[in-house]
């Protein structure tokens, strides 16, 4: 109730009463006050008036679970929502909550991670306040190969919220970094837990760097951040409104047909190792050639010297700009 009372008052062009409040939960103008009172507890200002009834005087967003449940549009995605202040990683949380038998959709936003996990087994740096660090619960249908195709979606689906939230235009580097002047904004890590033939769950876990002013040296040359490149700040809140109601669409699109086939156009407009030549480190063997694209299904269509052409499929391999991170 808290989070839609939230919801009605931005939403209200005068004061509410809290008759129309009680008619409209059913409930006691105790509990509408209590409500009220909670929610100036988290830093809402909200003036009541005898008479009048209630009013947000700052209709501004707060970083917290009531802001993002009161400012979440999508359909189903992020319906039940966990806010952390600080958790270990987000992706670990809803591991946890899936064990314990979450449902789909299910999304937890943490400020701070002091744990963050990255791709290839490295950290991810989450320090409170300055980043969108925040996993989400899908219990699909589709056998195990496909779930690679999700990371592919999520990188598409995040690229378009960022562009509805500040009108940056992101990259996608093969096959999940988001990346603005050769540099990572984000990263995705996407994992699974499945049995031979059946996915039990996936965790998409999504990390954006959104108000980091300065990287540690390691990282300084290739990672950046959407304050850093707009210089002015970003409301967290509405990017993740954007972000989950954009994968809510791409999503769909990607379950018509079970492949990339509807987003691939979206997907290479976007994707800045195409035509170049690139390094692809994988288990085994390194090698170098130019990435023409991705396939329906999302491998990266790489064309050797000698003529060879093979499809990166993404799993462990890790593709470089020759020259750079890009
Ligand atoms: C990468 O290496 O590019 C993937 C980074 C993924 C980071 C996000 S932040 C939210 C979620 N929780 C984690 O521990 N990792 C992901």
């Amino acid at each position: 109730m808290k989070a839609e009372i939230l919801k009605m008052l931005t939403e209200a062009q005068d004061y509410l009463s809290g008759q129309t409040l009680c008619d409209y939960f059913h409930v006691s103008r105790t509990a509408v006050w209590k409500a009220v009172r909670q929610l100036q507890e988290e830093g809402y200002e909200i003036e009541a008036v005898r008479n009048r009834g209630y009013r947000l005087v700052k209709k501004e967003d707060i970083y917290s679970g009531t802001g993002i449940v009161s400012a979440l549009k999508t359909r189903w995605l992020g319906h039940h929502l966990v806010f952390m202040e600080e958790t270990d990683s987000s992706n670990n949380q809803i591991r946890r909550l899936a064990e314990q038998g979450a449902g789909k959709g299910t999304l937890v936003v943490a400020d701070q991670q002091n744990a963050g996990k990255g791709r290839r087994g490295r950290s991810w740096l989450s320090a409170e306040g300055s980043g969108v660090w925040m996993s989400f619960l899908l219990r699909p249908q589709f056998q195990p190969e496909s779930a690679s195709m999700v990371t592919l979606v999520t990188a598409l689906a995040v690229a378009d919220g960022i562009y509805e939230t500040t009108g940056l235009d992101c990259g996608i580097k093969w096959p999940n970094d988001l990346v603005i002047d050769g540099k990572k904004v984000c990263g995705i890590l996407t994992e699974m837990s499945s049995d031979m033939d059946t996915i039990q769950y996936i965790v998409v876990g999504i990390g954006i760097n959104v108000g980091i002013r300065e990287f540690p040296s390691e990282i300084r040359e290739t990672a950046t951040s959407l304050e850093l490149c707009l210089e002015e700040s970003v409301n967290r809140v509405k990017l993740i409104d954007a972000v989950l109601r954009h994968w809510e669409e791409r999503y769909d699109a990607f379950l018509q047909k079970m492949d990339l086939s509807l987003l691939q156009d979206d997907y290479q407009r976007r994707l800045v190792n195409v035509e170049n030549q690139v390094r692809v480190l994988g288990y085994s063997e390194d090698y170098v050639g130019i990435s023409h694209g991705i396939t329906p299904t999302g491998e990266l269509i790489v064309e050797l010297e000698d003529g060879e052409v093979r499809k990166v499929t993404s799993g462990e391999v890790s593709v470089r700009g020759v020259y750079g991170y890009v």
